[in-house]
């Protein structure tokens, strides 16, 4: 059982939870992820370990409100227990000193990138952070970057804050500006993963993406997390999350996310109807 002892709302649609779990908060490294059952029939979710307090036993989920089991998710508050969290899952960041890395996270992709930046930081890289969201009031945990990075780039499509744009425009900036840049690292929607790859592909800069397959078991006896790199099939759950992103077939990812829409879309509508408006049982 693990109790949840820190709720927050970060933005609109986006909680934060911090979640009792000594075994897993020692053991988690950069990357990896739990997998969440929120009820005894509930389905499995992946979350990535956005951080770990090995000292107060804790680690931190941010959750995005998408379907069924986030929003179900989303009404648990603070002292509520969670039945199952699996992990830590998926292979660590692989992580060296590279130089100069370009962290750059979209949305929830920041849960990943802030684990990310944190152990490359510690590996004594310099860190320059590109965040990206759509508008001013979906920013989140700014300040945490900040106090991990060299220097922060916030990027918003409608120009509500920080730069004008998506982030590979923040990518751009920092070539123009003569930036030797050695790695990039990327997390968030998968388009937008796909975008970041094909900037830095025509710049040589070497980039690994964390990719967000539908997940199932976690372990690698199902298949569901399927993604092709470099033509080769991969299990995202055992070989990744993360992958040269340069070798990924983002297409295929994207096509394979669609694939439930309309029944992700039925089991939300259905458990709305069935639960008061916390959607709480
Ligand atoms: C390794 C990994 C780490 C992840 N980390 C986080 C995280 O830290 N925070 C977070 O909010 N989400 C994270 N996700 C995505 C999260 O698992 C999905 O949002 C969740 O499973 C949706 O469940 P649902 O029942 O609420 O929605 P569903 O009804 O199942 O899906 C609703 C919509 O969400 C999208 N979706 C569904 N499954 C996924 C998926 N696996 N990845 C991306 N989009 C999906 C699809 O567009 C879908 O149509 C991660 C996924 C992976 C594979
Ligand atoms: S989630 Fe089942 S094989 Fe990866």
């Amino acid at each position: 059982m693990y109790k949840i002892v820190r709720k927050q709302e970060l933005a609109e649609n986006v909680d934060e939870f911090v979640i009792e779990a000594p075994d897993i908060a020692r053991k988690a490294k950069p990357g990896q992820f739990v997998i969440v059952r929120i009820s005894r029939k509930g389905e499995r979710i992946p979350l990535t370990i956005a951080e770990k307090d090995p000292e107060e036993g804790t680690i931190t989920l941010m959750v995005q409100r998408v379907g069924k089991t986030t929003f179900h998710l989303s009404c648990f508050e603070e002292g509520h227990v969670i039945p199952d969290v699996v992990g830590p899952l998926g292979k660590p960041t692989h992580i060296e000193k590279w130089g100069h890395v370009v962290c750059v996270g979209g949305g929830l992709g920041l849960a990943p990138i802030h684990h990310i930046a944190q152990g490359v930081k510690e590996a004594g890289n310099r860190i320059t952070t590109v965040m990206g969201f759509r508008s001013k009031d979906l920013i989140f945990w700014e300040d945490k970057m900040k106090a991990i990075s060299d220097r922060v780039i916030v990027t918003t499509n409608d120009g509500s804050y920080g730069m004008k744009g998506l982030v590979t425009d923040g990518i751009q900036k920092l070539i123009d500006e003569g930036e030797k840049i050695d790695m990039v690292i990327t997390a968030g929607p998968v388009p937008m993963m796909k975008a970041v790859a094909g900037l830095t592909k025509k710049y040589n800069i070497p980039t690994v993406a964390s990719l967000n397959p539908i997940m199932v078991d976690g372990t690698g006896m199902c298949g569901a997390c399927r993604v092709t790199v470099g033509g080769e099939i991969k299990f995202a759950c055992v070989d990744g999350p993360e992958f040269d992103a340069h070798r990924v077939d983002f297409d295929e990812l994207m096509n394979r996310l669609r694939m439930f829409k309309s029944l992700e879309g039925e089991a939300l509508k259905e458990f709305q109807k069935k639960h008061c408006g916390c959607g709480r049982e």
